[in-house]
């Protein structure tokens, strides 16, 4: 059973796709908001699952505030911690404790638009396609290697809102998906910037595992 730590800053759609999708061999920790009026929080503790709350606005910088949320991570025990519209840039040492078992969500096709107000700059641009992004995180803002993207058109009569619900209704299927791979010990991280999804289970040595006889 792997635990993860679900991080998120606002509604908590896809927390709650995540906790939907019930995906087997995977616990749900806990629900940690750097906000306490998260509207997500509500259907985490509706649905029994631990929540936190490190408010940033009770640190004096970045350091401090990371510190206590990685205190509050570790003390879940997390194997993977998942950003869910956690709108908080990490420091570097953050991100380096969790390196290859931190994942974000991001709504574009990376590299394209990083930052804010993706779908803005997609309209902006003129580009045919846009869609979402499951990344490992890096030190550099919405970088790393890539897990799964979704594409999807950008159609004529486009607002920011039709685009943003026709990508968030992706972003609902992809990221269960790459943690089912994780929890299926499918997923491989190369910081060097490639991820590799094997077809059979591998073990923490990165050996395959063989399959166990009946
Ligand atoms: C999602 O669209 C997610 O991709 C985006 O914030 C939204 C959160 O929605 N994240 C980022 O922009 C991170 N750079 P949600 O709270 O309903 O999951």
């Amino acid at each position: 059973m792997k635990s993860i730590v679900i991080l998120i800053s606002g509604r908590g759609s896809n927390m709650e796709a995540i906790v939907r999708a019930a995906i087997p061999g995977v616990r749900i920790a806990a629900v940690i908001s750097n906000r306490p009026d998260a509207a997500g929080l509500a259907f985490a503790r509706a649905h029994d699952i631990p929540v936190a709350v490190v408010d940033h606005k009770a640190f004096a910088d970045r350091a401090g505030f990371d510190a206590a949320l990685a205190a509050e991570i570790d003390a879940r025990g997390a194997d993977l911690v998942v950003l869910a519209g956690f709108m908080r840039v990490l420091t570097e040492d953050f991100v380096r404790r969790y390196e290859g078992r931190l994942l974000n969500i991001h709504p574009s096709l990376l590299p394209a638009f990083p930052g804010l107000h993706t779908h803005r700059h997609a309209l902006a641009s003129g580009v045919r396609v846009h869609g979402a992004t499951v990344h490992y995180v890096t030190a550099t803002l919405d970088c790393g290697p890539v897990v799964i993207q979704a594409v999807v058109p950008v159609l004529p009569g486009d607002d920011e809102a039709r685009l943003a619900a026709r990508v968030l209704e992706q972003e609902h299927r992809i990221y269960p998906q790459a943690i089912r791979w994780f929890a299926e010990g499918r997923l491989g991280f190369d910081p060097s910037g490639r991820v590799r999804i094997s077809d059979e289970p591998v073990s923490s040595s990165g050996c395959i595992v063989p399959p166990v006889e009946a």
